[in-house]
């Protein structure tokens, strides 16, 4: 699958070893975590030319998942969700502009035009511009607070909300409604998720890892209603907020934060008539449909064999290593980023893991038993390993993802015996 790139201008672009030339400049858009591990292997690969590193936030890139938990809770620092030391970030060399929105591309005259009227040319555009929360569009929306948790600002303005004898309704039911669930639980607060369909995570897990994220949470005194819609938001009198459900009743809180998905960045791209496609479309060489403009990290589709379509993974694991390959595809090197995708989240201590795509067609095979608190789920398709799940079972599931890479059949007694060692399989 891996095509080599038959274009001319990637041969004046250093490869390795090659002579550098420093006349060349690659722009990217985006400084989160797709945009700092693609500046960062720029330079790793030999890249001596000019990186110019555009992102709206204030902050150099930073890595998300503590915002929803340790940044959160007060436990971790600001600073301490750096991707990268200053030191580090300053001997990258390049020209950071925090701040600054690209505002439009102009792909003939290979050039990007930001939000503080500088025109910016390019030999090489990555789009790493990522998501933001989605909002709803229901009555009361612009009239109350309604938190999201995306930035590190949506962090620190949600912390001080978290604490005893305060109230929560979280609505949507997904990774961020979660965490910040048992973030806030933690923190001491009443809480209550809201989620539209009829079990959590319905977008990422199969129904019976949902079934343990509902009994987690319910143990941890959790109100989690399921199947329940929410028709608008209101101030009730005593300075009171009210969730207003579809059912007609209304839930009363001090605090409303959204977890109801993620919007592709991808408005940019749109608007230069890239193809795409509930994100920007790119090939396993994380190229667009421009051959001078890649993308990786929240805002790219791109075909996944393991899921066998093409989709955005949202996940820290993609951010990175998408990140690294469109780098090393804007040099010309020679790229296949297929991933196994990789996924993890930390609730209340319980860390919970994701290999491959589990779905309904695959027959579930238990190792240990989730009352016991470590477990793991296998998927297999006929007696191959197509995907695993498991909490608290990380060394488990480090073999898991070597028995689904290597597509090698099991015998199904043997991977749910656990006086079998994995290493066995
Ligand atoms: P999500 O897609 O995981 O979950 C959104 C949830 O909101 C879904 O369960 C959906 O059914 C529900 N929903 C949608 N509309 C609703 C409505 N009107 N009322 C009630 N529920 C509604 O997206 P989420 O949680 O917002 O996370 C955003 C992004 O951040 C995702 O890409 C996610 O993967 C990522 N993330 C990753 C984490 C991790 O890696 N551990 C942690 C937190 C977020």
């Amino acid at each position: 699958m891996t095509a080599e790139r038959p274009e001319v201008e990637a041969a004046a672009l250093p490869h390795e070893g090659a002579n550098v030339q420093p006349a060349h400049t690659i722009v990217i858009v985006g400084a989160g975590q797709a945009g700092g591990w693609a500046a960062q292997t720029l330079r790793n690969e030999g890249f001596a030319g000019q990186i110019v590193l555009i992102g709206d936030e204030a902050h150099p890139p930073h890595e998300r998942p503590p915002l929803s938990k340790a940044v959160l809770s007060g436990a971790a620092a600001p600073e301490s969700t750096r991707l990268m030391k200053p030191e580090a970030f300053d001997a990258l060399a390049v020209h950071w502009r925090p701040g600054v929105q690209v505002r439009r591309i102009d792909r003939a005259a290979r050039q990007v035009l930001l939000s503080d009227g500088a025109v910016q040319p390019y030999d090489k555009l990555i789009l790493c511009t990522g998501g933001r929360a989605r909002r709803l569009a229901v009555p009361g929306a612009d009239q109350v607070p309604l938190h999201t948790l995306r930035t590190l600002e949506d962090a620190q303005a949600l912390a001080p909300a978290l604490r005893p004898g305060r109230s929560v309704v979280v609505v949507g039911g997904g990774w961020i409604g979660l965490e910040v669930a048992a973030t806030a639980r933690q923190q001491g607060a009443e809480v209550v998720v809201v989620e539209t369909q009829s079990r959590l995570c319905e977008r990422t897990v199969p129904a019976e890892v949902s079934a343990y994220l509902l009994a987690l949470h319910r143990a941890q005194g959790v109100r989690v209603l399921l199947g329940a819609g929410v028709r608008g938001f209101a101030r009730a009198a005593d300075d009171h907020l009210e969730v207003l459900l579809a059912d007609g009743s209304a839930l009363a809180c001090d605090t409303i934060v959204l977890g109801v998905g993620l919007v592709p960045n991808d408005d940019l791209a749109r608007a230069a008539g890239l193809a795409c496609d509930g994100g920007v479309r790119v090939d396993a060489q994380c190229r667009t449909s421009d051959p001078h403009i890649l993308a990786a990290g929240d805002v790219a589709v791109a075909p996944n064999p393991w899921a066998g379509r093409s989709l955005r993974l949202e996940s820290w694991q993609n951010a990175q290593e998408q990140g690294m390959a469109a780098a090393r595809s804007a040099l010309g090197q020679a790229v296949d980023y297929q991933p196994l995708p990789w996924f993890w989240s930390d609730q209340y201590g319980m860390n919970l893991q994701i290999y491959g795509m589990p779905t309904p067609a695959h027959r579930v095979v238990q190792r240990g038993d989730p009352a016991s608190g470590s477990f793991v789920l296998f998927y297999l398709a006929g007696d191959v390993v197509q995907a695993a799940v498991g909490a608290n079972a990380a060394r488990d599931l480090r073999f898991a993802r070597r028995l689904i890479e290597l597509r090698k059949p099991v015998d199904a007694e043997r991977l749910a015996d656990l006086g079998t060692p994995m290493a066995k399989l």
